[in-house]
């Protein structure tokens, strides 16, 4: 088992020296800081998507570290889908003396607690991936949030659905005209979940095509979840489903092993959809298991997180910004 508080960048290395920050007092405008203590928690750590976005990270954070000359340590904390842990993870970051804490909130509805213990020790906190609601983020000045959009990744990954059956008319495998869909959702409440859903289905009646759904359910964005329930949806519905549509490519891989035991083959008499652009889903996108996938920018998400860092780290102005950029991977070069 991995310890809960894991320190990922041992590489970096806390400079102690009379300029150091003490404290979570960040300089108005500050040209000495020699090093800087950054917090991370994370609703879970065993999450695909969020493992890929934190490599990349890491990999900002050395480059900010090599280009400023600050040294940046970083501690990750595993809040283990626990609202509750979290608190008090936070309460320990702030106790550490962490200058800027960066969370992905367990219980997007519920940040409470983590902002009044930031106002009141006066840390910066970067908000990323799990949105919280507007008026949260406006409970106090120093806070940020740091994500993408969700409407349209669920476009692009429509649009992918779309094309395989405008395209291919064996897709309509009953051809009744009608293409059969099944939503393997992600977590009940999440802004991805819901918006993603939305507008792929969305897409796919915008194009003009007719649609019937056989079943919609919460997968949680686990690859096992994913592939239980693509085997029962086989198993009740078999040859009528024509389309799955994953909420995230971790139940995407699941589905698609399903698909592979069930004897289905994708791009053949079964299309599948995710979202994310998991290095993993993207090579069975190449081998054609996954018909196709949105990449939901992490490099660019993670970056911008390094950027707004070394900015609060500044004493710059900074603005909450939507990544938007989403580029859609699918075999059929849609
Ligand atoms: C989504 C992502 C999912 C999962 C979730 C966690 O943006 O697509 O795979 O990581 O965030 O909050
Ligand atoms: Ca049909």
């Amino acid at each position: 088992m991995r310890s809960a508080k894991q320190r990922i960048s041992s590489a970096l290395i806390l400079a102690v020296g009379a300029s150091m920050l003490v404290g979570c007092e960040l300089p108005e405008k500050n040209t000495q800081v020699k090093s800087i203590k950054i917090g991370v928690t994370l609703y879970d750590q065993y999450d695909a998507f969020l493992s890929e976005l934190m490599e990349d990270f890491n990999t900002y954070a050395a480059a900010k570290e090599e280009e400023t000359g600050i040294a940046i340590n970083v501690e990750v904390y595993n809040a283990s889908q626990s609202q509750a842990t979290q608190n008090n993870q936070v309460e320990a970051m702030a106790q550490d003396g962490c200058d800027i804490i960066c969370v992905n909130l367990v219980d997007r509805t519920d940040p409470t607690t983590v902002i009044d213990l930031a106002e009141k020790n006066d840390i910066p906190v970067i908000f990323f991936n799990r949105e919280l609601v507007e008026e949260d983020l406006e409970r106090w000045d120093k806070l940020y949030y740091v994500g993408a959009k969700a409407f349209e990744s669920g476009m692009m990954e429509g649009q992918i659905a779309a094309a395989a059956f405008l395209q291919d008319p064996s897709v309509d495998r009953n051809q009744d005209g009608v293409y059969q869909y099944v939503v393997l959702e992600g977590e009940p409440g999440h802004q991805d979940a819901i918006v993603r859903t939305e507008y792929s289905v969305k897409t796919l009646t915008d194009q003009g095509i007719r649609v019937q759904k056989l079943t919609e359910v919460s997968g949680n964005w686990e690859e096992s979840r994913g592939k239980e329930l693509t085997e029962q949806a086989l198993k009740r519905y078999g040859r009528r489903v024509e389309v799955i549509i994953c909420n995230n490519d971790a139940m995407a891989n699941g589905a698609s092993e399903a698909i592979q035991e069930a004897g289905r083959v994708v791009g053949k008499d079964i299309c599948l959809v995710g979202v994310d652009g998991l290095r993993s889903t993207v090579t069975a996108v190449r081998d054609g298991n996954v018909t196709g996938t949105v990449l939901n920018d992490y490099h660019g998400q993670a970056k911008k997180a390094a950027e707004v860092l070394m900015k609060l780290v500044d004493g710059e102005h900074v603005e909450t910004e939507y990544l938007i950029d989403h580029v859609k991977i699918s075999g059929n070069g849609q």
